[in-house]
């Protein structure tokens, strides 16, 4: 790297850091910062209310998932909104992203985009796209992705750390300098970590990633870090032929296929960032033929798995030596709050007994080591939750639900242990 390039980046940064000076802390103006709705409902709920001026969002996510479909519509909506959009990308041609466009927007030309300053560069070198970004003045910048920028300052191939990040920082530079919100697309390696270092994941504000299976008509949206918003915030979409489309009611959509009277099925009252939601956990439990038992979780921890099934042989006196267990959360979700251990311990019961869990139950609630069950957060509006799709019956942590938040037509039991949870659960 030359000399003079490290000391241009260094001033700039100086520049950046030292223009105001110390202040008073308690000089310093509060500011509420606006929220620029994307037009997606779902999508604003994960940023924590709409995008922030000035803030620099990663969205993550396997190849086919949907991102360049999101962010498309987004960009339709700001260009229609707010402004001008700049949509710059180095992975399809100005014709693809049409294409997609006439899919999403309807053809030909989406008539109504016709006038809108919608603007598509197909351009991967950075030094471009911030001369560009400067000259357009947009009001949403999208790079899709960031793997494939470049600096004509480094010698490394795009999407090299040294490029990714360089360019990541421009980037941010710009979105903070001009005020405009801006969005990079970020791949996701095979382990399911976004390429290009966790150093990305620093750099910006907010990081989404999309989870969920490409087989599923339904994906998922999570913030896994936001400086705007609850982390861990959800939002959930279904990909349809126009487009992704926000989904309501999600507990609803991850119930829809439940076969109520399955042994082994159990319905959880999860919470994901501030909302309740209604996920159905699954467990098979049969002997295992070759000696050597599995343990399989999807959707779970595996570890956590394997630390409840000490729990159940110990405390609950199953036995589960010479069994294969698979445990899984229907639909693809991912969960990994300990509030799910008590559905994952009656789900993998109900099934080794064959015996259905009593209908019309949902349950939350941390296990423990001594088999105890442990209060979680948010149980009253777990059990609203429960109450509003319908279900009677909650077994919970005891007493981590007063009776005034109790809702009518639901009836709440607390227990303490695992074996009081079992007795509740199945007529053994
Ligand atoms: P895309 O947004 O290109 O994914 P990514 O940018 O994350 O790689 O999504 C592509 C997939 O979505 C592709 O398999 C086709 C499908 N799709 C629909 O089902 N409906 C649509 O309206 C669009 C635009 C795409
Ligand atoms: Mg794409």
């Amino acid at each position: 790297m030359p000399a003079s390039v490290t000391a241009a980046s260094t001033e700039k940064r100086y520049a950046l850091a030292a223009a105001a000076g110390p202040q008073l802390y308690a000089d310093i103006d509060t500011v509420v910062s606006e929220r620029l709705s994307t037009g997606i409902g779902e999508f604003d709920r994960v940023l924590g209310g709409g995008v922030v001026p000035g803030s620099l969002v990663l969205i993550g996510g396997e190849p086919g998932i949907g991102k360049s479909t999101l962010l498309l519509q987004a960009a339709a909506h700001f260009a229609r909104t707010l402004g001008p959009v700049l949509y710059c990308s180095g992975e399809e041609s100005e014709h693809q992203i049409k294409s997609r466009g006439e899919r999403l927007f309807g053809s030909p030309g989406g008539s109504e985009l016709r006038e809108t300053p919608l603007y598509i560069l197909a351009e991967t070198c950075l030094e471009r796209i911030l001369e560009t970004l400067a000259r357009v003045k947009p009001a949403l910048v999208i790079v899709d992705s960031i793997q494939t920028v470049f600096s004509l300052k480094f010698q490394s191939a795009p999407g090299s750390i040294g490029q990714v990040r360089e360019s990541a920082t421009q980037l941010l530079f710009a979105a903070k300098g001009q005020n405009v919100p801006t969005f990079l697309v970020g791949h996701v390696t095979k382990d399911g970590n976004l390429a290009g270092p966790k150093a990305l994941e620093h750099i910006v504000d907010t990081v989404l990633y999309f989870e969920g299976e490409k087989h599923h008509a339904h994906r998922v949206v999570r913030a896994v870090k936001n400086r705007f918003g609850a982390v861990s915030e959800l939002g959930v979409f279904e990909m349809t032929g126009s487009g992704l489309v926000a989904v309501p009611n999600p507990s609803e959509l991850f119930l829809a296929q439940r076969q109520g009277n399955a042994p082994g099925s159990v319905v959880l009252c999860c919470v994901e960032g501030t909302r309740p939601l209604l996920v159905e956990v699954q467990a098979l439990v049969s002997t295992s033929t070759y000696g050597n038992a599995r343990r399989m979780a999807s959707g779970l921890d595996q570890n956590r798995l394997s630390l409840l099934l000490a729990v159940l042989e110990k405390r609950a006196g199953l036995n589960l030596v010479a069994d294969d267990v698979f445990v899984n959360v229907a639909g693809g979700m991912a969960v990994d709050e300990p509030a799910a251990d008590l559905a994952i311990l009656s789900a993998v019961a109900s099934s080794v007994r064959n015996r259905s869990i009593r209908p019309g139950t949902a349950v939350f609630g941390e296990v423990g080591l001594a088999g105890e069950v442990r209060g979680t957060t948010h149980a009253a509006l777990r059990v609203r939750e429960a109450a509003q799709m319908g279900y009677t019956r909650c077994v919970v942590p005891d007493g981590t639900v007063p009776a005034a938040d109790v809702p009518a037509g639901c009836e709440v039991a607390g227990v303490r242990t695992v074996s009081e949870a079992l007795d509740q659960l199945i007529d053994w």
